[in-house]
């Protein structure tokens, strides 16, 4: 009897390269069911074969990541939709996000989620916070995808190259958060992620792209209390990004460099800047 138990473990035996969870949630979607204890509850119920199954089998066997597949990642709380213009929202982005709220705790400011991509981060910052949210990004199909993420059009979206568009219309921000392309393009990446995800959500040569964004940090309007960095690098990149910070902000900034769960540099967080 073909039931999603006997399925899943056929699947499993047939490509063991492949991830159980990518299994599960291949059936899940297949099926129509809507939560992991609704599949628990009907593991054992005779099922039909569905072709929605063995089309996202297919792909998943070509090594498309499964959250292009189904259009949709999971994020801090929510779904949000993704395709292949923007980056899947990864989980060291959570802490990053858990950092900035614990920060800004109930204060009110301007932030800016620089390089938006789903708008995960934008999104998430907004609904647990009262800061006023921008979110830009260099991609204007990204921006496509993060406004649709917005369901309830909190976020003001913004289009251009890093800072340059508040620079233009002189916009005070009082954080920035940015989850910039970080990786060289000489290191050595896994197929699913090189294969399918844009290549200007990811790298960045010889860590050009901070080189920019400090400069133009210069040339905003900072307000009086001061503006605030929060940043995700690349392993081993704190220290780089943390003597390229100096050189373009001054001394006077406080700068910590801190690791990801996994005990990992991952952020690196700039306060104290008033600008020139
Ligand atoms: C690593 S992805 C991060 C996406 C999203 N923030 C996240 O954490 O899932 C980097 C994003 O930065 C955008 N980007 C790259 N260069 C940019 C630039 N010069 N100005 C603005 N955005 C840029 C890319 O289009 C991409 O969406």
């Amino acid at each position: 009897m073909l039931t999603l138990y006997t399925l899943e473990q056929k699947t499993l035996k047939s490509y063991n390269f492949l991830d159980k969870n990518d299994i599960k949630l291949a059936l899940m979607h297949a099926y129509d069911i809507k939560s992991y204890t609704d599949y628990v509850l009907k593991l054992h119920f005779p099922i039909k074969e569905r072709k929605e199954f063995s089309n996202i089998l297919k792909r998943l066997i070509n090594g498309e990541p499964i959250q292009y597949i189904l259009g949709e990642s999971y994020f801090y709380d929510r779904y949000f939709k993704v395709n292949k213009n923007v980056l899947i929202p990864r989980i060291e982005t959570e802490e990053l996000v858990d950092l900035v709220l614990k920060d800004i705790d109930k204060k009110s400011g301007n932030l800016l989620d620089l390089g938006t991509g789903s708008g995960a981060i934008a999104i998430t910052i907004k609904s647990h916070s009262k800061l006023n949210v921008y979110a830009s990004d260099i991609s204007k199909k990204a921006l496509k995808i993060a406004m649709e993420n917005d369901n309830n059009k909190q976020v003001n979206f913004v289009h251009g190259d890093l800072l340059l568009p508040f620079i233009k219309k002189r916009i005070k921000l009082d954080y920035i958060v940015a989850n910039l392309p970080y990786i060289n393009p000489n290191e050595v990446v896994e197929s699913k992620v090189k294969d399918y995800e844009p290549t200007k959500a990811l790298f960045n040569t010889q860590l050009n792209i901070f080189k920019r964004l400090f400069k133009q940090v210069n040339r905003l309007d900072i307000p009086a209390t001061g503006l605030s960095i929060y940043l995700e690098v690349g392993t081993m990149q704190g220290k780089e990004i943390s003597t390229i910070a100096y050189k373009y902000l001054g001394e006077n900034v406080k700068i910590n460099v801190l690791n990801d769960m996994h005990g990992k540099e991952r952020f690196v967080v700039i306060k104290d800047i008033y600008g020139n």
